[in-house]
């Protein structure tokens, strides 16, 4: 959904932190061929995302990068994606994700969360606020948030303009630009 909903034809690269087996990077470059990207992920995962780029005959255009994303610069790109990434953390490490996201970006460059984006009164998305109380359960701190969280954080951080665009049931795609 995010590869046919969000505009991908303004930028040339996409950088996917916390990439896992590299499926956005995948999607987003079946659907959009001129796009290159870096599926960043702890340095384990990298062999398995790999094998997966070269079944799909995609490793002209995706890199599997290995690192820790509190630990390292994240790889530098036109569009910066992050999906459930900073719902499994605290809002200390939340921030410090935005703010990596902000450094690996140039002027004009997106980032993009893809989670369960709970509405602003919190009244809609009973699965997004579920999905909250479950990370607090396992993790002890971890949270899902709104729009307006994202907004806000991500204004702290140097963001200037948002969106959020609807993709399936109660996940979305908040959107923040780098101005
Ligand atoms: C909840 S999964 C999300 C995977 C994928 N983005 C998705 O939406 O399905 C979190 C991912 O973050 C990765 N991860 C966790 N801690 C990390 C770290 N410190 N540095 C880099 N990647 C990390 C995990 O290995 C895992 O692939």
């Amino acid at each position: 959904m995010l590869a046919e909903k969000f505009d991908f034809t303004r930028y040339a690269t996409v950088s996917d932190v916390g990439g896992a087996l590299a499926l956005l990077s995948r999607i987003v470059g079946a659907r959009h061929p001129y796009l290159s990207s870096t599926s960043f992920d702890l340095p384990p995962v990298v062999p398995l995302a790999q094998k997966r780029i070269s079944e799909a005959g995609m490793q002209e255009r995706i890199q599997a990068v290995g690192g820790d994303f509190f630990k390292d610069d994240l790889p530098k790109a036109d569009v910066v994606t992050m999906g459930n990434i900073l719902h499994d953390w605290n809002l200390e490490k939340k921030k410090v994700l935005i703010a990596k996201a902000y450094a690996a970006l140039p002027s004009g460059g997106a980032f993009i969360v893809i989670e369960n984006i709970i509405d602003d009164a919190r009244r809609e998305n009973v699965f997004g606020l579920l999905m909250s109380l479950n990370m607090l359960i396992e993790f002890g701190d971890a949270f899902d948030y709104t729009g307006a969280d994202f907004r806000a954080w991500c204004g702290e951080a140097g963001f200037a303009r948002f969106e959020i665009i609807r993709l399936a049931g109660p996940t979305s795609a908040a959107i923040a630009y780098k101005p």
